[in-house]
């Protein structure tokens, strides 16, 4: 949801700035600006275009040699995705920019006092109103830019990450957040500020954690932060553990299809050490429910660790959309567990959720993917997901450490409150172990499914069934769809499709049918369920361990525990979502309209 890059160094910023911005445009590519210092106390070079970062790198002309500079991706919320509205934002003598992630809820009260005192405004963005309020401000403070940092903070409600610059103090670039992500890249005479590391990782794998309401103002040399009060504080440094070369396509032709066939290694990270136990520091025996909160894919995920957790550790487990969750006043306690599940650490939603939890004085065990995130920050306790930086913004890999997570913390809740035994915990650590090589003999054999899938890529609408696990894997691979291939697309549970969704069912609608394990009776139902869609004219794609005979399309799994059938079973979905986007020439990296971290409620 936006992204933002600063660079202060020895380098021309011009490189590492787009380079940055090439990393970070999966948050948002809505528009693209940047902000480079041109002469001390001339006004600052700008050149901004809406649409995806190619329009601003199209449009660059002779840019003026310069040492530091920002830049901007956007996802826009106050304002149109126009030219003027992209960031950077300017003060009126064009020597001050601004770029911001997040959205300043009184944004409207402080333009109507801003015009008051004479300040032009050309955008409909909230951003503009801090950019002239941090220029009046810096002029109160003789210039100091991280003072008028903090007093404009102060000002402001809602969430942002901020970044400015100034003509007249070119070297520094002075930052802040609140709710929104920023770190900072520790360089070796140069130093950078962004949204997530992914923009720097090629220039330093040192970097730095800012807190909630934290000042930040970076010269070449010297890196400081602040708290609003103007108290030094020490940040948290961290090493980076992937390289560049992680956030590359490394041949493949978009990142999406890159992460579907790196889900084995992806599972195998997150599984290594951990099957044993995990080490949590938490007193699982306190707990009378667990409370799964989550956004989008990573809700999916959540729904299936219900079944694992409840079944394994015999313990409730409600799944919540972390944005209804706090609006309806759910009854929770201390002796809540509270699960937030997100890729990015950074969902506001699900950020909110927390905090609600949080104040009802529940524990927060989160899953999270992306390390000194701020979800991962406020919990008391954090099961990374070790799937890699995810750049396509449709979650694939994520999406199946996410499922790991959830049997990973079934199996220490039952293993804390005895609810298996040692030999069955033993028997599902080692079905667990399996399923690396299991996912990678289903990419093996997926190509005659991207064939099967063109077929289709002009229906009005596709269908997903399931039962069991299957139900949310159904959901996932709908929701997988309409992210990429813009097709209407719904999920239903196998059992639920003759009270109202078989009306949908036309001649040649496309199923796709989850089958349950089979032999059980589950499998039987679902058979029922198939032939009634047939009957009414469906064309079905079974994904299935076993010979379906019924199918008018067939894609074999390698048979596992039901329980950990999503892992396997959601692969040739991400392959049917990547395919038809494909075949329908959509952008399948950055689909229209989404974003991959939503810091936005
Ligand atoms: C956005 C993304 C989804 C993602 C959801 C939750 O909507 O487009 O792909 O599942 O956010 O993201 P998180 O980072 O919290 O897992």
């Amino acid at each position: 949801m936006c992204g933002i890059v600063g660079y202060t160094g020895k380098d021309s910023a011009l490189t590492p700035v787009i380079e940055g911005l090439r990393r970070l445009e999966y948050r948002g590519y809505d528009s693209a600006g940047i902000a480079i210092p041109a002469e001390i106390g001339k006004p600052l070079f700008i050149e901004k275009r809406s649409g995806k970062l190619k329009n601003l790198e199209d449009a660059l002309g002779k840019t003026p040699k310069s040492n530091s500079g920002i830049g901007h991706t956007r996802w826009a919320t106050h304002g149109g995705p126009t030219d003027t509205n992209a960031h950077p934002h300017l003060d009126n003598e064009g020597k001050l920019a601004l770029i911001h992630n997040g959205i300043i809820e009184n944004y409207e009260q402080l333009r109507y006092e801003l015009e008051k005192k004479g300040h032009k405004f050309k955008s409909e963005t909230d951003t503009e109103s801090v950019v002239h309020l941090l220029s009046d401000a810096r002029k109160e403070n003789n210039g100091d830019l991280a003072a008028a940092m903090r007093q404009v903070c102060k000002q402001l409600k809602g969430s942002f990450t901020l970044l400015a610059i100034h003509a007249d103090d070119p070297t520094h670039i002075v930052g802040a957040r609140r709710n929104s992500p920023l770190v900072v890249g520790i360089g070796d005479g140069e130093n950078f500020l962004a949204s997530d590391v992914a923009a720097f990782i090629s220039h330093t794998k040192k970097a730095l954690e800012l807190g909630q309401d934290q000042v930040v103002d970076i010269t070449p040399t010297s890196i400081e932060v602040t708290d609003l009060s103007g108290q030094k504080v020490t940040g948290k440094e961290f090493e980076i553990s992937w390289d560049a070369t992680a956030a590359e396509r490394g041949g493949f032709s978009h990142f999406m299809l890159k992460e579907i066939y790196e889900q084995p290694k992806a599972i195998a990270d997150t599984l290594i050490g951990r099957l044993s136990g995990l080490d949590l520091k938490i007193k699982f025996k306190k707990f009378n429910k667990i409370v799964i909160i989550a956004c989008g894919t990573a809700y999916n995920a959540g729904l299936v660790g219900k079944y694992a957790i409840e079944k394994w550790g015999n313990i409730p487990v409600d799944v919540e959309l972390a944005s209804e969750y706090r609006y309806r006043e759910p009854s929770l306690d201390k002796k809540t567990l509270v699960i937030p599940i997100s890729q990015s650490g950074e969902t506001m939603d699900t950020l909110m959720a927390l905090r609600y939890a949080k104040s009802k004085n529940a524990t927060i065990l989160s899953v999270c993917n992306t390390n000194g995130s701020t979800i991962a920050r406020e919990s008391d306790a954090v099961l990374y997901t070790h799937a890699g930086p995810e750049i396509a913004v449709a979650s694939t890999k994520a999406f199946a450490t996410q499922l790991i997570a959830m049997y990973l913390i079934g199996l220490e809740v039952s293993r804390k409150l005895g609810t298996l035994t040692k030999n069955e915990i033993k028997q599902i650590s080692e079905e667990l172990n399996q399923l690396p090589a299991k996912v990678e003999q289903i990419l093996e054999t997926v190509e005659p499914l991207r064939q099967t899938t063109r077929k289709f890529k002009s229906a009005e609408s596709v269908l997903f069934l399931g039962r069991h696990v299957g139900y949310p894997t159904a959901l996932e691979g709908a929701l997988k769809l309409k992210e990429l291939a813009y097709m209407h697309a719904e999920g239903f549970a196998g059992g639920e499709l003759k009270h109202g969704p078989i009306a949908l069912i036309d001649q040649g609608t496309p199923v796709v049918a989850i089958m349950p394990t089979s032999g059980s009776l589950l499998a039987e139902k679902m058979a029922s369920n198939i032939q009634e869609v047939k009957a009414r004219g469906a064309i079905v794609i079974v994904i299935s361990e076993s010979d379906f005979a019924g199918a008018d399309h067939f894609i074999r799994i390698p048979k596992v525990n039901q329980l950990m059938q999503p892992v396997l079973s959601v692969v040739p979905l991400q392959v049917i979502a990547y395919e038809m986007a494909v075949a329908r020439g959509n952008d399948v990296d950055q689909p229209r309209n989404l974003a991959k971290s939503v810091t936005v409620e």
